[in-house]
Parts: structure tokens; C-alpha cells; sequence
């Protein structure tokens, strides 16, 4: 029994040496501070997993704006000085985009690589959802979702339809199945012959798609999706529902899910289910950030009152210029491009929602050995290393926002009540003070159609309903951090709130 636990003692105290002679990164000179953190592989991942914000304060005291830390055996250069976010950004030539993206996409939603590459596809991705979520693409998007909207908000799929009683319900819960059924519907497009079949369909893959979403961090930081079996089915399902068989019996499919489909079909090796994959990796990035942002919007516009009094203001003035008149029986409401950019209010409302909520990380893999220069010196950075900007510790910097825990209707306003877009940091003017979206190569594609969705459905809450916190002096929910770095994150608990269809004009 001694000769085992000796055995064994000294197997381990090798170990241990092995791992700290070979194991342990030393920092050469001109490299950043390095904390390799004392766990073998996951290095500092636990402590940064608890709390991201107050793991890299703490580090950017002790170590200053630019340090690297080992996080699940790889090395992360974290540039924490937003003067210096564009000098990053001026390094792109030494940086992968896309290799951490495809393969954490093909984990997560369990594709093949869509890696060009790798030979089972020659799409260019980025080219795809360039030209078919932006431009003259974003108008049709757009005109959908506005459509999509009401036939989820309005009669008679609206409970007690036309009662003039209060209906109360989890803001968040609310949120998720408006935006879920009319973002589904202007992707994947309409079922025109089943339309209470495909709505059955939908709501039972908004149930899929919680409990899918629900272990995305986990497949994110490398756990296979077997280890999950519910979470497994429901991914399963998602997909059998986005197979290229059931999109063609649709109408109004939008155009990028349509051109995916001719693309998937001619220039990839995929069978059915993958391609179907690759269309649930679409979903998400629809859904998945734009679901919180909506809520944050509409939680932050409620509570506050001169927030709420500012944005009906602006939305009945933009629908009377528009000439729209509101009734639940005549036309759906309708705003153009133009009519809907300009709604500064409503904007300032999105973007201070977004600031307060958003914890996404921005990463990049280093392609070779190179020296990244930045605003207070220059690092020399190794191949394959990782350099990293995490916007949430700007957004919520005193000395760019200040008070800045506060949300502040009108902070992205200016003295004229136009679009402010001049933030300053230690006297100098921002180039990035707002990145909710990501930045440079990887930045979301989709993002001028979120905005326009998050404000679509602010507007049509404004001019159908009545709305009220059941609680009026509701404190403001905590931040689901188990989310950190994928991007908006969600309440830890929901909020109720209630609603009344207003008084409309009738038609005759
Ligand atoms: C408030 C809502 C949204 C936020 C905050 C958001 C944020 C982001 C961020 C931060 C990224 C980059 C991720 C990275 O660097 O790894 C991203 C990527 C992406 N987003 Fe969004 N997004 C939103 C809504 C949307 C919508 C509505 C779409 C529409 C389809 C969309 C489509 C995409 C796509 C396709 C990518 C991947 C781009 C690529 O891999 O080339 N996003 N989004």
C-alpha cells in the first residue's frame, strides 16, 4: 500500500515539474504581461467565467490596458484601452477572422466546415450575408418583419381580442414569442395554405430553440452536444424543420435563406441535414441577441417615463407624416427606409438598451509572429495566439459614460435632438465608443436590420397598446452573465408587465 502512494507521489510530483519546466508560458521580451493562472489547460478560464468585467478590471490594474491571459489552453491578448480599439483594428493583415467562427459553428450547430478550405464548400459566407442583408435586401427584410409583426401583435391572434381588459405577462416571455414567430417568419418564410399548422410548428420550435440556446455557452467553450441529450433532440428538430424540402412548399422565403439554399445546393457537399444546419446557424444569429436587445429596449422605455413620453411623441409624428392612420380591421401600419432611420429617439433608446446589456467578445487569431502597435506602446504577439477586445468594459467606463450603470434616454442625443456620435476618453474623441455589433471583418452583418426589427416592434407596442410594469418601481434585473462574451445578455429573471389594446378607430 506505501509503495503504491509512492508510486503515485512521484508520478504526480513529475507531473507537476514536467508541467511547470514545459507546461507554463515564460513571457519574452516586448510581449504583454501573462497570467498563465494555476490550473494545467484551463488556466484562468474559471475566474474569468465568474465574472469577465471584474476579472479583467482587476488584471488591467494590476498589469495596465494590455495583458495576456492562458483561457482553455490558449493564449488571449486582452487590449483593454478603447483609444486603442482602432489600431487593433489596423492590424487586420496579420489576423484570422475566420477560423475560430467556423469551427465553433460546426461544434454548436453540427455542420461539416463551411471552411472554404476545407473543400466541402466554396460559398463565401460573408459575401452571402453582405448582399442579402443589406441594401436594396434590407427594404424587403424590413417590409416583412413590419408585416410579420402585426400578424403576431394584432388581432386575432391576440388574446381577448378587441376586450379592453389588461393582459399581464413575463415581458421577456412576451418578447421571445413575438420576435421568435415574425423573425422566423420573415426568414424561412409563409405557409399560406397552413397558416395555424405552421404557427403550431413555430411555437413548438420556439420551445426547441430555448432549450437549445439554453446550453449554447457550454458547446461555445468545447462541450460536445451528446452531453446534453434534450438539448441534442431539440437542435435535431430545428433543423428537420429547415430542411430544403419544407422551405420550398413557403412563400416569401427572404432572400437570404433563398440564395443560401441555391448555394447550398450547388456548391457544397452537404447532405440535407447539414445544409438544414446551416440554416439553424442563420437562426440564431438572428434571434438569439435580438431577442434580449428587445426586451432591454422595451423594459428601459417603460420604466422610464420620460423615455416613454420622448418616443410616442416621435412615433406618432413620423406615422401622421407618413399619413398611417391606426385601426386593428384597416391596413397594417407601414414606414419606409427613410421614415424608419429617422427616428433619433428611438434610436438613442436601442443604443442605450444595447450599451447596458451588451458582453460580447471580439476575437481574432494571430496568423504569424508580428508586433501589434498600439496608442501606448507595441506588443510583439506569437502565431496562433489570440487578441482580444472586450467592448462592455468601454460601454460602462465613467469617464465615456458617465454615471454609466444609468440608463439615459437621450445619452446618444444630442443638443439639437440629432444623433450624437462625439464621445470622448481621456480628452481625446472615440473612434469606437459603441460595439455591440463586433467590429472590423467580423462585425454583424445583420445589424442594421436588428435596429430596424428592435424599433419596428417598439413602434407598433407604442400605437396598439397601452403599456404598464405590474410593479411600477420594478428594480432592474440582474445580468444573465453565464452568457458573457456571446453578446446581449439576457434578464436573470423576468419582468411582468401589461398591456391593453387602445381605444382605435375603428374600420367600417
Ligand atoms: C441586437 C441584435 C444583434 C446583435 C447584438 C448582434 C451581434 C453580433 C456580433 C457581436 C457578431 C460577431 C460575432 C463575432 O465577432 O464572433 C454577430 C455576427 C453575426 N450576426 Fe449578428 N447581432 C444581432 C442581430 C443579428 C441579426 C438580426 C442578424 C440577421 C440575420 C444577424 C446575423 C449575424 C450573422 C450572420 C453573423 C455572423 C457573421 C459571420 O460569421 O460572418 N445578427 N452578430
Amino acid at each position: 500500500m506505501m509503495t503504491i502512494t509512492l508510486i503515485w507521489g512521484i508520478v504526480i510530483t513529475v507531473c507537476c515539474c514536467l508541467w511547470i519546466i514545459f507546461g507554463i508560458r515564460r513571457r519574452k521580451t516586448g510581449e504583454p504581461p501573462l497570467e498563465n493562472g494555476l490550473i494545467p489547460y484551463l488556466g484562468c478560464a474559471l475566474k474569468f467565467g465568474a465574472n469577465p468585467l471584474e476579472f479583467l478590471r482587476a488584471n488591467q490594474r494590476k498589469h495596465g490596458h494590455v495583458f495576456t491571459c492562458k483561457l482553455m489552453g490558449k493564449y488571449v491578448h486582452f487590449i483593454t484601452n478603447s483609444l486603442s480599439y482602432h489600431k487593433v483594428l489596423c492590424h487586420g493583415k496579420y489576423f484570422d477572422w475566420k477560423k475560430f467562427h467556423y469551427t465553433t459553428s460546426a461544434k454548436a450547430f453540427g455542420h461539416s466546415s463551411i471552411d472554404p478550405n476545407d473543400g466541402n464548400t466554396t460559398e463565401n459566407i460573408n459575401d452571402t450575408f453582405i448582399k442579402t442583408l443589406q441594401g436594396d435586401a434590407l427594404n424587403c427584410l424590413s417590409e416583412a418583419m413590419m408585416e410579420n409583426l402585426q400578424l403576431v401583435l394584432r388581432p386575432p391572434n391576440f388574446p381577448k381580442s378587441r376586450s379592453a381588459a389588461w393582459v399581464s405577462e413575463g415581458m421577456y416571455a412576451f418578447c421571445y414569442r413575438v420576435m421568435f414567430e415574425a423573425g422566423y417568419l420573415t426568414l424561412f418564410g409563409r405557409d399560406l395554405t397552413k397558416t395555424e399548422a405552421q404557427r403550431a410548428q413555430i411555437l413548438n420550435d420556439l420551445d426547441n430553440f430555448k432549450e437549445f440556446d439554453r446550453v449554447f455557452p457550454a458547446l461555445v467553450a468545447g462541450f460536445p452536444i451528446h452531453v446534453f441529450k434534450t438539448a441534442h433532440q431539440a437542435r435535431e428538430k430545428l433543423a428537420e424543420d429547415l430542411k430544403h424540402e419544407t422551405l420550398r412548399t413557403r412563400d416569401h422565403v427572404s432572400e437570404l435563406i433563398r440564395l443560401r439554399m441555391f448555394l447550398n445546393d450547388t456548391l457544397t457537399t452537404f447532405d440535407d441535414m447539414e445544409k438544414a444546419k446551416t440554416h439553424l446557424a442563420v437562426l440564431w444569429a438572428s434571434q438569439a441577441n435580438t431577442i434580449p436587445a428587445t426586451f432591454w429596449s422595451l423594459f428601459h422605455m417603460i420604466r422610464n417615463p420620460e423615455a416613454m413620453k420622448a418616443a410616442s411623441e416621435e412615433v406618432n409624428e413620423a406615422l401622421m407624416n407618413a399619413g398611417q392612420t391606426l385601426s386593428f380591421e384597416g391596413n397594417l401600419i407601414s414606414l419606409n427606409q427613410t421614415q424608419l432611420n429617422d427616428l433619433p429617439v428611438l434610436d438613442s433608446i436601442i443604443k442605450e438598451a444595447l450599451r447596458l446589456s451588451s458582453a460580447s467578445l471580439n476575437i481574432r487569431t494571430a496568423k504569424k509572429d508580428f508586433t501589434l502597435h498600439l496608442e501606448d506602446g507595441s506588443y510583439n504577439i506569437r502565431k496562433d495566439d489570440i487578441i482580444a477586445l472586450y467592448p462592455q468594459l468601454m460601454h460602462l467606463d465613467p469617464e465615456i459614460y458617465p454615471d454609466p450603470l444609468t440608463f439615459k434616454y437621450d445619452r446618444y442625443l444630442d443638443a439639437n435632438r440629432k444623433p450624437k456620435t462625439t464621445f470622448y476618453s481621456n480628452g481625446v474623441k472615440l473612434k469606437y465608443y459603441y460595439m455591440p455589433f463586433g467590429s472590423g471583418a467580423m462585425i454583424c452583418p445583420g445589424r442594421w436590420f436588428a435596429v430596424q426589427e428592435i424599433k419596428q416592434f417598439l413602434i407598433l407596442m407604442l400605437s396598439y397598446f397601452e403599456l404598464e410594469l405590474v410593479e411600477s418601481h420594478y428594480k432592474c434585473p440582474l445580468l444573465d452573465q453565464s452568457r458573457a462574451g456571446l453578446g446581449i445578455l439576457p434578464p436573470l429573471n423576468d419582468v411582468q408587465f401589461k398591456y391593453k389594446l387602445k381605444q382605435l378607430r375603428r374600420c367600417a
